[in-house]
C-alpha cells in the first residue's frame, strides 16, 4: 500500500491533500475527505473567527479523523482565526498567499503542525528554518491565487532546496498525477479543484458543470495588477477584469469591481457575473463524484502505474 512520510506526520492513510478552498472547504467536505483517509482542510477564506470556530466544531461531530484548517494571509482575521485554531488544538494548520514565518512558532508549541503553501524555493527554504512540518509546493496551474512557475518545475527544486516533506499541488486530478508526483521526489498531493467536483463539495451546481465542461484552456490567470494573480474558468466576469485591467483602472476600482464576485459564483451559480475559480486540470474533470470514490481511484491507479513502469525496462 502507498505510504509516504506525509502519511506518519499527519497520521492518515493515503498522501492526498484538500486544499483549503475559500467557501467551499466547509466542515462537509474536509470530514469527508478525512473519513477517506486523506487530510481534509477547512478553509477559512475571509470569514470570521466564529465561522471558523463552528465549522471546526462540525468537522469534530463528523469525524474522528485528523484535519486542517486553512489561513489565507490576505484575510482581514488572521490574528483571530490563529487564536481560535490554537485554542482548538487542531492538527494542521496550512497557510496561503503570503508568509507566515511570525506565526509559526506559537503554533508549534501548541503542537499544530504547521504546512505553509509556496510557490518559490526561496519561500520553502525560508519556512523550513522557521519551523514548518511540510511545505505545499503550489504551480501556476493551481485554481486560486497562483505564482508563475509550474508544478513540474516547483517541485523538484523545493525538493531538493528543503529536508521537510514536500507535498504537490496544481494540476493534478488523477492517478497518473500522484505517481508524477512522488516521481518528482514530493511524499504527496494536495487537489482542489477534483474536490469541488464531489458531490460533498457545496460548490453550486451550475459552477460544477462549467468545470465539467471545461477544456485544457478554460482558465485565464487575472488581478495581477492586485498583486495577488487568480486563476478561474473563463467568463464574462475575466473578460471585464482584464479590459479593465488593459484601460489601466486603479487598484481601487478593480478592488470594488471585483467585490463578492467569488460568493457569487462558487455558491451562488452566477456563472457569468461571478468568479470561478479553477485549476487547468479541470479539463481533466469528467464526473461528480464521492470523495471516497474520488480518493480510491487515485491511490488505485497510481499504485498500478508505478508497479507497471518497470515494464520500460528492457533485456537489451
Ligand atoms: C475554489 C478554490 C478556492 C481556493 N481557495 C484557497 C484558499 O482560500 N487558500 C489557499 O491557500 N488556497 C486556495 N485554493 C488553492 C487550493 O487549496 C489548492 O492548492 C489548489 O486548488 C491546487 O490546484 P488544483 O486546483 O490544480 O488542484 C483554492 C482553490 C480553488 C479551486
Amino acid at each position: 500500500m502507498l505510504k509516504t512520510a506525509i502519511c506518519d506526520l499527519f497520521g492518515i492513510e493515503h498522501p492526498i491533500i484538500q486544499g483549503g478552498m475559500a467557501h467551499l472547504g466547509t466542515a462537509e467536505l474536509a470530514s469527508a475527505v478525512s473519513n477517506a483517509g486523506g487530510l481534509g482542510i477547512i478553509g477559512s477564506g475571509y470569514y470570521e473567527p466564529d465561522w471558523v470556530r463552528q465549522q471546526i466544531h462540525l468537522t469534530r461531530q463528523q469525524t474522528s479523523q485528523p484535519f486542517g484548517v486553512n489561513i489565507p494571509l490576505t484575510s482581514p482575521f488572521v490574528e483571530q482565526i490563529v487564536e481560535v485554531v490554537l485554542k482548538e488544538k487542531v492538527s494542521v494548520v496550512a497557510t496561503g498567499a503570503g508568509n507566515p514565518e511570525s506565526y509559526i512558532p506559537r503554533l508549534k508549541q501548541t503542537g499544530i503542525k504547521v504546512m505553509p503553501v509556496v510557490g518559490s524555493v526561496a519561500l520553502a527554504k525560508r519556512l523550513e528554518r522557521a519551523g514548518a512540518d511540510a511545505i505545499v509546493a503550489e504551480g501556476t496551474e493551481s485554481g486560486g491565487h497562483v505564482g508563475e512557475t509550474t508544478t513540474m518545475v516547483l517541485v523538484p527544486q523545493v525538493v531538493d532546496g528543503v529536508r521537510i516533506p514536500v507535498v504537490a499541488a496544481g494540476g493534478i486530478g488523477d492517478g497518473r498525477g500522484l505517481a508524477a508526483a512522488l516521481a518528482l521526489g514530493a511524499q504527496g498531493i494536495q487537489m482542489g479543484t477534483r474536490f469541488v467536483c464531489s458531490t460533498e463539495c457545496i460548490a453550486h451546481p451550475r459552477y460544477k458543470q462549467k468545470l465539467l465542461e471545461a477544456h485544457d484552456r478554460s482558465t485565464v490567470v487575472t488581478r495581477q495588477v492586485l498583486g495577488l494573480p487568480q486563476r478561474s474558468l473563463q467568463n464574462k466576469l475575466t473578460d471585464q477584469f482584464q479590459a479593465l485591467e488593459k484601460a489601466g483602472a486603479s487598484k481601487e476600482e478593480l478592488e470594488l469591481f471585483d467585490r463578492g464576485r467569488m460568493y457569487l459564483g462558487l455558491i451562488e451559480g452566477d456563472i457569468k457575473e461571478g468568479s470561478l475559480l479553477a485549476g487547468q486540470i479541470a479539463g481533466l474533470i469528467k464526473e461528480i463524484k464521492p470523495v471516497r470514490v474520488i480518493i480510491e481511484e487515485i491511490v488505485a491507479e497510481a499504485e498500478t502505474i508505478i508497479a507497471s513502469l518497470k515494464n520500460f525496462y528492457r533485456e537489451d
